[in-house]
């Protein structure tokens, strides 16, 4: 892989997401020195629990060492220091970047300051290439692939970036059917339903879930995202559109597998964390080694 920096899903191609999956596989559960000697700042700007601890985790197990700002609170941002400066910075620190950012773009414009690898770990509303990376693992996994399977996404389909980076990654596969399902006020940018469209895969939106449940392989769960609402009101309205109980789960088939980035809060009750279609913390896993797969791979292709 050639790859050095990734800000986006949208221009992974499908040799590269394959070469990765083989990769997070061959690195399950191992410890290696691919990193030894390097340096990997995690600079998150917007709070994170699994996104930081995983590509800690995973850098670790790869030998290197880890800087991190993990509350902008301390770190020279609050004093109004620019982006710009943040990268030059930090890169003349660290050897890998790893980033993320509340504001949408931000990844595209942090890569302006530097060629070190750097990897964005979520921008806003915008994307999340490394989650649907782990996801798309996890679907590897647990429903032997994308290609044939029916994928639903269930929630805030409008501010949930995971959604949107997942969609590309659908791209570049063959889905039976992509099925969103939301309220109205968060349906998916149509930018994504568009994709589906120039791509031929057949796609459904609608806001029944219930009546859905039969023919999905893989669903997708998310927050409603409290914190991209204009006012808690607007947040109140959507809050419990959806929730997974295990009645609901008991609709589907049961190959189903469940997904959900997390955080959770209350779109899948605790009774369904034992069935067996939920994936969620096999997917918690399943990052730290493609977040390995992938620190390894961006470093070995721009330290040679
Ligand atoms: N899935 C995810 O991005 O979780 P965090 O916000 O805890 O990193």
């Amino acid at each position: 892989m050639n790859r050095t920096q990734l800000f986006t899903s949208a221009d992974l191609t499908r040799e590269e997401v394959d070469f990765l999956l083989e990769e997070a596989e061959s690195l399950r559960g191992k410890n290696t020195e691919d990193l030894k000697g390097k340096v990997v700042a995690t600079l998150f700007l917007e709070p994170s629990t699994r996104t930081r601890l995983s590509f800690e985790t995973a850098a670790h197990r790869l030998g290197a060492s880890v800087i991190t700002i993990a509350d902008p609170k301390t770190s020279s941002v609050s004093k109004g220091e620019t982006l710009a400066d943040t990268i030059r910075v930090v890169e003349k620190y660290a050897d890998i970047i790893v980033m993320r950012h509340p504001t949408p773009g931000s990844a595209e414009e942090a890569v302006k300051y530097t060629k070190k690898p750097f990897l964005n770990a979520g921008d806003g509303p915008n994307q999340h290439p490394t989650q649907s990376l782990l996801d798309t693992y996890t679907i590897k996994r647990e429903a032997g692939g994308i290609d044939g399977k029916t994928i639903a996404f269930v929630g805030d389909l409008k501010y949930g970036r995971t959604v949107h980076s997942l969609t590309y990654i659908l791209c570049l596969y063959k889905p039976a059917k992509v099925i969103y399902i939301s309220p109205p006020e968060l349906k998916v940018p149509e930018k994504y339903t568009q994709m589906l469209k120039d791509k031929g895969i057949e796609f459904e939106e609608t806001a029944d879930l219930d009546s859905k449940m039969p023919e999905i392989d893989v669903l997708y769960m998310t927050r409603i995202q409290q914190e991209r609402f204009e006012s808690e009101a607007e947040y109140l309205k959507m809050k419990g559109s959806y929730v997974m109980t295990s009645a609901t789960v008991k609709l589907g088939k049961k190959s189903l597998r469940i997904l959900h980035p997390l955080p959770r809060v209350d779109e899948i009750t605790p009774d369904v964390d034992d069935m067996e279609q939920s994936a969620c913390f096999r997917q918690v896993e399943n990052g730290v080694y493609m977040r390995m797969a992938l620190l390894k791979n961006l470093s070995k292709a721009y330290y040679k």
